[in-house]
């Protein structure tokens, strides 16, 4: 029993380290997000954008600590598989920004927008996925769907305060 338990967590590891692209190891939260899009463009047809909204745009560019970038990286995924699923949007817009304080990233979309009829109690498992990863970080999560239609993910996560001490 436990040779199949380490056997099970040694796979799992393998498989984990596999999914997480290195280049969010090699070049950081933006260019990795930069990537994704231009991949997620060139595989569903639907134009991905990311726009740094930074005061001082050298902001967005900072090294980011591992917890805080993979969450942003997977919940970047979720709302990109979420917006090919469900939207038919032709535009996908990603606002990064990052002050002292806090990243705010937000993925904004041009299509038909949340279905009126959804409860809460009827809310799948990737944005309860989002909303948990956000959770862990003491951040928060909003859906929106604005009356000029589409939809929209914002996540913001709050930053340490001494930064240098963390990472
Ligand atoms: N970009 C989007 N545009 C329109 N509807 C969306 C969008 N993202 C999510 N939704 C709606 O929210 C629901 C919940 O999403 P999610 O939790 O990721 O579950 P799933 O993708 O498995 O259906 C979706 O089923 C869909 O109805
Ligand atoms: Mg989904």
């Amino acid at each position: 029993m436990s040779q199949l338990i380490d056997n099970a967590v040694a796979t799992t590891r393998r498989i984990l380290t596999g999914l997480r692209p290195t280049i969010l190891d090699d070049f950081g939260i933006l260019a990795a997000l930069e990537w994704q899009a231009a991949q997620f463009q060139k595989r569903t047809g639907i134009e991905c954008v990311v726009n740094c909204v930074c005061a001082r745009s050298e902001d967005c560019a900072k090294e980011l600590d591992k917890p805080r970038s993979i969450a942003l990286f997977r919940i970047f995924q979720e709302a990109l598989t979420n917006v090919a699923k469900h939207s038919g949007a032709s535009r996908v817009e990603i606002e990064f920004l990052r002050s002292d304080e806090e990243i705010v990233m937000s993925i904004i979309d041009n299509g038909r927008g949340m279905a009126k009829n959804r409860t809460d109690a009827s809310i799948p498992y990737g944005i309860l996925g989002m909303s948990e990863r956000v959770d862990r970080l003491g951040g928060q999560i909003s859906l929106d769907t604005p009356p000029g239609g589409g939809f929209t993910v914002t996540v913001i996560l709050p930053l340490p305060a001494n930064e240098e001490e963390e990472t």
